[in-house]
């Protein structure tokens, strides 16, 4: 942390005295997730305490990579893996960072657990216990909701992802690992997939509800399926319920929650309501988004009449459903309209949450209306990125890695797509979004570009074009973000293609005219057009790189053309000007010089 002024603001406004660690995560939490891989919290992904079953849950509590987080952060220092906390501490959202709320929740749960006389017998303060553990070790999942990923849904991993199952190594030997810390555990918070979905949560849950009846049970369910089974079990643990209501509006929460159901879930919703004790009223969690953000006034006046406290995610991504991302006059009118419609002063405990949360929300907006923290987002989207990037394809061990063969053999060419893509779409929104680019961004979307086209001489082109291809399925729809995705279907139309390229005289002119395209025209010609003749079309002239310098206009997806029937915020928000459009323009001009240098430079 180099900035004292900032840290002494940050200690104010936690209430800790100077020399407190910035963050004490590791020294009471830890947060499991998928592939076995456990770290400190769910910001922290690079940082890795150790990953089950390899390492036991003992030795990664008491491991080498804990105690280096532990003295890191002891001295401010985040840059081992803490990087989001930092940039929103540097940018004074001190409210948003989760190193507030693990300051805030460790006084409050020493306490807690003397309370509730489960305090074990060893000075804390020399050895640390796990107060809190965080379960996200499973991406079971029915929904496929239009922001989530396939690391959150397997539905979404299978349909709109056409990836094979994620392995998943959690099993009963982990229950039993964890059994001696759960007496002592204050809170245990069981996120997605879905958690009522996830075998071994029924497991934890049933050994909570035996060995600690009084730890806190945060649920975070998308409340389509709940059973009897699942009632009982929850009714003998002290639940605190949060379902994820992105509106109350059936039809908008249709259109994001897709194959939920509105009424069946407000069903539940008053179960929940009636099955919670007083003390942990049943909580919504909304992600704020371009599709919703009118709604949310009177959500949260409904919320204030049900009893139900509202809290609001964070979206960052997809980047064309962010609310941060939006150019400056609409999240201008954005903060306005939030502004001018919160709810009134609040005069119950529930009013007064809803009312904080709101005004945490509303100032976190606004502080996207500053350029350099909208810079300093686009910088951890694209750090953030290239660790979701080697979640999905890197560091998979053994038996796990052999299920995962595709990803195993094109496992380098399909990372180069990712980070590629993932890097060109973020800054093409920043291009068109923002006064300036800062030349650093602009050498590390050279570097990915370079990075890609290393590929294309040493790849057979047919694996090149179809690896490619499905890389931006996945991340149009899933960074980019789109109301009506792509149809299973067009895995299989690439499939068709690829060869087709691969016989062409120049094949690798044409993927490197693909590369250079923008991904909002290739989603159109591969996951909306039911048919590869246009696309065809496009890439069979054998064209060279320099296309780009004489882009044609691209249409809008016709998905969102199909919803301009619905009011404006079903609509996706219009760009004032499409990618090609942009691409003439003069910032662009250097992206496009980069594109070009990088393809004609010295090729192996
Ligand atoms: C991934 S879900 C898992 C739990 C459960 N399936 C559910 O929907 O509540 C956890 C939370 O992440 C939220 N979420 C989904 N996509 C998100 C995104 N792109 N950015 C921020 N939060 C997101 C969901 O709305 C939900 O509140
Ligand atoms: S229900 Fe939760 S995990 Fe499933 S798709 Fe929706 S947000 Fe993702």
């Amino acid at each position: 942390m180099a900035d004292l002024k900032i840290l002494q603001e940050f200690n104010e406004f936690r209430g800790s005295p100077p020399g407190t660690t910035i963050c004490p995560a590791p020294l009471i939490n830890l947060h499991f997730s998928q592939l076995g891989v456990v770290t400190a919290c769910c910001f922290n992904r690079t940082h890795v305490l150790g990953t089950y079953p390899k390492d036991s849950v003992d030795t990664i509590w008491n491991g080498q990579a804990a105690k280096e987080l532990r003295e890191a952060l002891a001295k401010n220092d985040l840059s081992k893996g803490c990087e989001k906390c930092m940039q929103q501490i540097e940018a004074r959202d001190f409210g948003g960072s989760h190193a507030a709320f693990y300051t805030i929740f460790a006084r409050g749960m020493a306490e807690r657990q003397k309370e509730l006389g489960i305090a074990p017998d060893v000075d804390q303060s020399v050895t640390p216990m796990p107060m809190k553990l965080e379960f996200n070790i499973h991406n079971a999942c029915n929904l496929e909701c239009i922001m989530c990923h396939g690391l959150a849904s397997s539905s979404i991993r299978s349909r709109r992802e056409s990836q094979p199952t994620m392995p998943n190594p959690y099993d009963d030997e982990f229950v039993d690992q964890l059994a001696p810390y759960l007496p002592h555990v204050v809170e245990a918070d069981f996120m997605g997939g879905e958690p009522f979905l996830v075998p071994a949560y029924r497991q934890l849950w049933e050994r909570i509800a035996e060995v600690s009846p009084k730890t806190k049970v945060l649920i975070l369910t998308n409340g389509t399926t709940v059973d009897d089974k699942i009632r009982a079990l929850l009714e003998k643990m002290n639940c605190s319920m949060h379902m994820s209501i992105d509106s109350d509006v059936k039809e908008t929460y249709e259109t994001i929650r897709k194959n939920a159901s509105f009424e069946e879930v407000m069903e539940n919703a008053n179960y929940f309501r009636e099955m919670m004790p007083p003390e942990h009223p049943l909580v919504y969690r909304y992600c704020p988004m371009r599709i919703n953000w009118r709604e949310m006034p009177q959500t949260v006046r409904n919320c204030n009449e049900n009893r139900t406290i509202l809290h609001f995610n964070q979206l960052d991504s997809p980047i064309n459903f962010s609310l941060a991302t939006l150019p400056y006059d609409e999240l201008e009118e954005v903060v306005a309209y939030l502004d001018e419609n919160g709810p009134e002063e609040p005069t119950t405990d529930i009013e007064r949450a809803n009312h904080g949360n709101w005004v945490e929300m509303v100032a976190r907006f606004r502080g996207f209306l500053e350029p350099s923290n909208r810079l300093n987002g686009l910088i951890a989207r694209l750090d953030t990125a290239a660790a979701v990037v080697s979640q999905y394809s890197g560091g998979i061990e053994g038996q796990s890695k052999k299920r995962l063969a595709i990803i195993e053999t094109e496992g380098p060419l399909t990372e180069a797509v990712k980070s590629f893509l993932i890097t060109r779409l973020n800054v093409d929104q920043g291009v068109a979004n923002e006064p300036e680019i800062p030349d650093h961004i602009l050498e590390r979307f050279e570097g990915r570009t370079k990075g890609l086209l290393a590929f294309v001489d040493p790849t057979p082109p047919d694996m090149f074009v179809r690896v490619f291809l499905n890389e931006l399925l996945r991340t149009y729809s899933g960074v980019w973000g789109v109301y009506e995705p792509h149809d299973f279907g067009a895995f299989e139309r690439i499939l068709a293609f690829a060869p087709w390229v691969a016989a062409l005289p120049d094949p690798k002119g044409a993927i490197r005219a693909m590369v250079a395209t923008s991904p909002e025209e290739l989603y159109r010609l591969f996951g909306l057009v039911t048919s590869t003749d246009e696309a065809k079309t496009r890439f069979g002239a054998d064209r060279p790189i320099a296309a780009i310098e004489e882009p044609k206009a691209i249409e809008e997806p016709k998905a969102d053309e199909a919803r301009d029937d619905l009011p404006t915020p079903y609509r996706r928000s219009p760009r004032k000007e499409t990618l090609a459009a942009v691409v003439a323009g003069a910032m662009i001009d250097k992206l496009a010089g980069l594109i070009i240098r990088v393809a004609d430079g010295p090729r192996r």
